[in-house]
């Protein structure tokens, strides 16, 4: 016999964003993004995809270390 084990999450990752749609799926042209531009990874922005700095409060209040993914273009 395989036993599987699955880990069912107490709380979801994504809190409210999109909670409507399936799957959250954003999409960009690279071309239309500026110098440089920071997503979100943590769920809790307002401005999600982008972020908005929110990712500070959620880290201080569960002791959690996530941040943005920055995407830079190359000079
Ligand atoms: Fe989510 Fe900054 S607000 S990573």
């Amino acid at each position: 016999y395989v036993t599987y084990r699955f880990i069912i999450p107490r709380s979801p990752v994504n809190p409210n964003t999109k909670k409507e749609e399936l799957k959250v799926v954003d999409k960009f042209d690279i071309e239309e993004l500026g110098d440089s531009t920071a997503f979100c990874r943590c769920w809790r922005s307002s401005k999600f995809p982008y972020c908005d700095g929110a990712h500070n409060s959620y880290n201080i209040s569960c002791g959690d270390n996530v941040g943005p993914l920055l995407i830079k273009k190359k000079k």
